[in-house]
């Protein structure tokens, strides 16, 4: 598929999305989640990326949220649609086997907000404004947000975000839990490629069952979540990576994986 508003770099083991609309501050419109869909199979597909970067273009948005244009005149029926395709997206991010990280400067308001919370790990730059500015507009979140949100930070916290529509900053933001590191914005993305590369040294398939065992158990309770870890351990234990990692150890040398 030929991008028009995203851009998708590979290297090596890396890649990296760009949310490329910046004279719309990256606004999310229906033919700019088909884009990053394609993306999502096109890197779950790929052997040799381990790891991939969404980030926004330009200097001054991550994603200012899904696009208002594109969604003023939508009928009833339409929004709900567009609501449900947005939730499809950040769902088939979410699992995703390969882990994501968020880079986010700038504006990550409404729809961007919710792209970063369907990612695995959230770094912001120290200029990030983060917001669910919806009901200011007279809707709710519809990526996710409702649920996310509340998932992150906490119910109470969640609540009042979504009521109030209150920007916060990216200090805000790790204090909540929303960000797991701030930056200085110059030096997000090297941290971005750093926890990559660091992330990309790992056995492939153990970070991705990890992905999936917390992805999983999270949704369910504590027993059964238990026995989705010790599956995920033993499929761990059916892999060469694990006979190399451990075997690696035994023989005190650095393990070479081989992602089976
Ligand atoms: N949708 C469509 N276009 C957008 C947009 C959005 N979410 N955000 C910004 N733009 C466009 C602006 O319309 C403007 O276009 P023009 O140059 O053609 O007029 C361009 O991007 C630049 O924006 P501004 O001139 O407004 O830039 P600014 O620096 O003065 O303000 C801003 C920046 C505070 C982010 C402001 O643009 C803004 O408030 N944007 C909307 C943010 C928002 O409410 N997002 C939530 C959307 S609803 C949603 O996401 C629902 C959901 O969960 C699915």
């Amino acid at each position: 598929m030929a991008y028009e508003n995203i851009i998708l770099e590979k290297e090596d083991y890396l890649a990296i999305l760009y949310i490329n609309r910046p004279k719309a501050l990256n606004a999310l419109n229906k033919d700019t989640l088909t884009e990053i869909r394609s993306a999502i199979e096109d890197v779950s597909a790929d052997e040799a990326i381990r790891v991939m970067i969404i980030t926004g273009s330009g200097d001054k948005a991550f994603v200012a949220g899904a696009d208002i244009a594109y969604m003023q005149p939508l009928s009833g029926v339409e929004a709900r649609e567009f609501s449900a395709y947005g939730e499809k997206i950040m769902r088939m991010l979410e699992i995703m086997e390969k882990p994501v990280i968020a880079a986010i400067k700038g504006f990550a308001l409404g729809g961007g907000c919710e792209l970063a919370m369907a990612c695995d790990i959230r770094l912001a730059a120290d200029n990030a404004l983060f917001a669910q500015p919806e009901v200011g507009l007279g809707v709710i979140p519809g990526f996710g947000g409702t649920q996310r949100l509340p998932r992150l930070i906490g119910e109470g916290r969640a609540k009042e975000l979504t009521y109030t529509a209150d920007n916060i900053k990216a200090d805000e933001a790790y204090r909540l839990g929303l960000v797991n590191h701030v930056y200085p914005a110059d030096q997000l993305m090297d941290e971005a490629r750093k926890m990559a590369a660091k992330i990309a040294k790992k056995a492939p398939l153990a970070v991705g069952y990890a992905k999936y065992a917390i992805g999983k158990g999270m949704q369910a309770d504590l027993d059964t979540a238990m026995g989705i870890e010790a599956d995920m351990f033993g499929m761990c234990c059916s892999t060469l990576d694990q006979k190399e990692g451990m075997g690696a150890f035994l023989e005190k040398r650095k393990p070479v994986f081989q992602n089976k």
